[in-house]
């Protein structure tokens, strides 16, 4: 992991959330200044439990798109993305709000990072940029023909950036994470991810869905190397005033695969219920990583077995 010699101040967007609050308590544990925006949607208080009153860190619950330029927001070194609306179901569902937040909350941070001038602007993008393009490898320079309106709002911000930074003083980052995986991930509710999911039903002995015939396959991503990411991506010498970057772990895991894993790890035998295939999902995905090895010297420090046996070991205890 990338060590912080200097202390910065950081605005973390979504950093009540899942990716957002490991990387808060990271940044804290760094000795870090971090602001945290989030208006709590999907995010959790108690993710940030432990650093929510400690004089380097200071929570404001607001929506992005509400969000108005302050003396708060000076001096601000880097800002990383994450608020958003996630799932490719709730999308399909409400496709405007999802609009709503990830293009045009995701605009008013840019906004925001261009009135107080920051270092850098690192935000969340997806592999759902890439739809179901028939490729081995997701490289980042691949068409992008995304198959949800998830997909397609953060294929339409990452445009934007490309467009508005030319006249911006800093640069930007979009990083195209791959299924993260870890602790402080939503579990339940239908917009549950599978891993978190699958995890906790298993280990309360409930049934789990399996969507399709289990071929389905995903990179998954242990959160710590995508915290690595994110931090190299603020630190390393950027030429351009825009990048681009997938991080993930660049295998391709089936949920079959999932399954047997989780299964092994936990002990259980659990009950499954075979539903169809979901409508926008991708079928198979896994990242080519070179760039980001290249450019960030991103390394895979925690791989897929490694990574699901610390996540239910932590959720067990
Ligand atoms: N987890 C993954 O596998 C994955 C994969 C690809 C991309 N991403 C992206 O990474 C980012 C973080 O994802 P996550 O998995 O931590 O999701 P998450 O839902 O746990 O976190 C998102 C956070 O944003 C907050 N938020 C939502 N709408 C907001 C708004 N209008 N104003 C302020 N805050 C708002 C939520 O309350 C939540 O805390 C998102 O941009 C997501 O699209 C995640």
């Amino acid at each position: 992991m990338l060590s912080l010699k200097k202390k910065y101040t950081w605005l973390v967007t979504g950093g009540a959330g899942f990716i957002g609050s490991n990387l808060c308590n990271f940044l804290i544990k760094k000795n870090q200044k971090v602001i945290c925006v989030d208006n709590l949607f999907t995010g959790k208080k108690e993710n940030i439990i432990h650093i929510k009153n400690l004089k380097n860190f200071k929570f404001i619950k607001k929506d992005i798109r509400k969000l108005n330029y302050s003396k708060t927001f000076e001096n601000i070194d880097y800002v990383v993305h994450l608020a958003a609306l996630g799932s490719v179901s709730r999308s399909i569902k409400n496709p405007r709000e999802t609009n709503s937040v990830n293009v045009d909350g995701s605009l008013n941070v840019l906004k925001l990072c261009n009135l107080i001038n920051v270092k850098k602007f690192i935000f969340a993008s997806s592999s759902s940029v890439y739809g179901n393009l028939k490729k081995e490898f997701k490289v980042e320079k691949d068409k992008t023909i995304p198959i949800s309106p998830y997909g397609i709002s953060k294929l339409t911000f990452e445009k934007y950036t490309r467009i508005l930074i030319e006249k911006y003083q800093f640069r930007a980052v979009g990083l195209r994470f791959f299924n993260v995986f870890g602790p402080n991930q939503n579990e339940n509710g239908s917009y549950a991810a599978v891993i978190p999911n699958w995890c906790n039903k298993i280990l309360n002995n409930k049934i789990i869905e399996l969507n399709g015939d289990g071929s389905t396959s995903r990179d998954f991503t242990h959160v710590e190397n995508v915290i690595d990411g994110i931090l190299k991506s603020c630190f390393f010498k950027q030429k351009n005033k825009f990048e681009i970057f997938n991080l993930a772990c660049g295998k391709e895991i089936s949920l079959n695969t999932l399954l047997k894993n989780i299964i092994k790890i936990s002990g259980k035998k659990p009950k499954i219920l075979k539903k169809p295939f979901r409508e926008g999902d991708i079928k198979r995905s896994k990242a080519a990583i070179k760039k980001a090895k290249y450019y960030l010297n991103y390394k895979v420090k925690i791989n897929f077995e490694t990574g699901i046996k610390k996540y239910i070991n932590g959720i067990v205890k």
